[in-house]
């Protein structure tokens, strides 16, 4: 038999099904065998400490992605991806997203190129699609999606991004026809935009009211609304950044009704509150994002929804806006009403060892339950399993291999993003990645990225099994 490239030998070896003890031989990239007493490899890891899950696929993450002026993400595919590998995450999910006017196609091309050369993991694209006109939807979106570009996120907010019901419906009934799976942002535009009037006209324009102008209720009823679009059109769907009870609720209740209705849910709505964006001064842009964090109940309840399956996927939705960043939190320099703030939080790094901390080593989550959140249904829901996803005989090798007892105190300056600071500053965790493994390649090693910029591959994705049509 052929010598296998690398043997990781003696793991704690978890996919989403199973954990067992055994030998992984890779070869030519691929993962060639699972078993015990493995023949050598020409490289071989010593994992009888550590646990072996597949690497980290973040479904939803931001980095490069245009902005209107003077904002600019600080993340480019070159740092995010080495960040991602950094916290044991293999492939990354970005969007390349519509401008309103222009071809969905040239947004592509263009994210193209900023990709190119720069990844040092894998990584796909979702689409965002802003302006449905005839074009996209005749002719743009089907070509797209017969390339490889299988899943997109729609909005219900943000005046530049937003999308009336109506056109959801349009770009619902195209994913219906060609077996896409949309995502939805679910907050209601008006309701924000006539409570941010309420409070800038009371002077409340402190970071801490971004929170007030984005209560659960408007989340709870765009979550609903969307639900029963996509039960018009019956189509899949999948809501995006979900942060608290009510929310969830409605994505539980549609669960149970049969509808294929997934959830998706962040680091920022199990480890932040409201109350974090009341910090000092202006320091609580750091934590703007949207939804907003909410409080402790919520927090519980978010954990309640992992645990019992009301999620499927747990994403960073990694948004890199520096904050003492005059294309960030700060635009143009100054600290600005809070409607100005770009939203978002960085966490490409920290999302799996926040969630084997908090979650595998509290007892909150089993290790296959970490392992299908983080990287198994998120490769199943956006068409890249089984080459990703999971640790199987001709998948890609891909692996995060954690040290469960290291503790780190979460530290800025340890990260490998471009931003300059992190919401989780002093968290103390326990279990790290202590190596990350792409296509065979160690990419990162004990505190240090070892990889070439531009080795990551972008990947076509298939059509989601899950969004087939039912009848
Ligand atoms: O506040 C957030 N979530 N910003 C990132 C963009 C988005 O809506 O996902
Ligand atoms: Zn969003
Ligand atoms: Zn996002």
């Amino acid at each position: 038999m052929e010598r296998f490239d690398l043997v990781i030998r003696g793991g704690t070896v978890a996919t989403a099904a199973d954990v067992v003890r055994c030998d992984v031989g890779v070869r030519g990239g691929r993962v060639a065998a699972l078993g015990t007493d493995l023949p050598k490899g020409t490289r071989e890891i010593d994992a009888r400490e550590l646990v072996v899950t597949p690497g980290g696929v973040d479904g939803h993450c931001h980095m490069d992605q245009p902005m209107p002026a003077p904002m600019k993400m600080a993340d480019d595919f070159a740092s995010g991806t080495l960040s991602a590998a950094c916290g044991g995450t293999t492939t990354v999910i970005p969007f390349a997203a519509q401008v309103k006017g222009q071809s969905i196609a040239a947004a592509v091309e263009d994210y193209h190129r900023r990709a190119d050369g720069r990844a040092y993991v894998d990584y796909a694209f979702h689409l965002i699609v802003t302006d449905p006109t005839e074009q996209v939807l005749r002719a743009e979106l089907p070509r797209l999606i017969r390339s490889g570009y299988t899943s997109f996120k729609m909005y219900m907010t943000y005046d530049d991004l937003k999308l009336n019901d109506r056109q959801i419906l349009d770009v619902l009934a195209l994913a219906r026809r060609e077996g896409a799976m949309p995502m939805i942002h679910a907050e209601n535009a008006d309701c924000i935009a006539w409570l941010t009037d309420v409070l800038e006209r009371a002077g409340h324009i402190a970071p801490r009211y971004h929170a007030d102008s984005r209560p659960r209720v408007v989340e709870r009823e765009a979550t609903h609304r969307a639900i029963s679009l996509a039960e018009l059109v019956d189509v899949p769907l999948l809501i995006v950044h979900v942060s608290g009870a009510e929310a969830m609720e409605q994505i539980r209740w549609a669960q149970s009704r049969g509808l294929r209705v997934y959830g998706e849910t962040c680091p920022q709505y199990l480890f932040l509150t409201e109350e974090q964006l009341a910090g000092e001064g202006y320091e609580g842009a750091k934590c703007v994002c949207s939804p907003p964090p909410r409080d402790k109940a919520n927090q519980r309840a978010i954990w309640q929804g992992i645990a019992s399956g009301v999620f499927q996927v747990f994403s960073s939705d990694h948004a890199p806006f520096g904050y003492e960043d005059p294309h960030g939190k700060k635009p143009g320099g100054k600290s600005v009403p809070f409607r100005y703030i770009p939203n978002g939080i960085p966490g490409i790094e920290t999302r799996l060892p926040l969630l084997f901390s908090e979650g595998v080593g509290k007892g909150r989550i089993d290790l296959q339950t970490f392992v299908a959140l983080t990287s198994t249904n998120p490769a199943k829901i956006y068409g890249l399993y089984p080459r990703k996803g999971t640790i199987a005989v001709g998948g890609d090798a891909d692996f995060t291999l954690w040290d469960p007892q290291r503790e780190v105190t979460i530290t800025n300056s340890a990260l490998h993003h471009n931003v300059d600071y992190t919401p989780y500053e002093g968290m103390r965790l326990k279990g790290w990645p202590k190596l990350t493994v792409s296509r065979g390649e160690i990419v990162f090693a004990d505190g240090r990225a070892d990889a070439a910029r531009g080795r990551g591959q972008f990947l076509a994705c298939a059509l989601p099994q899950a969004a087939k049509a039912a009848d």
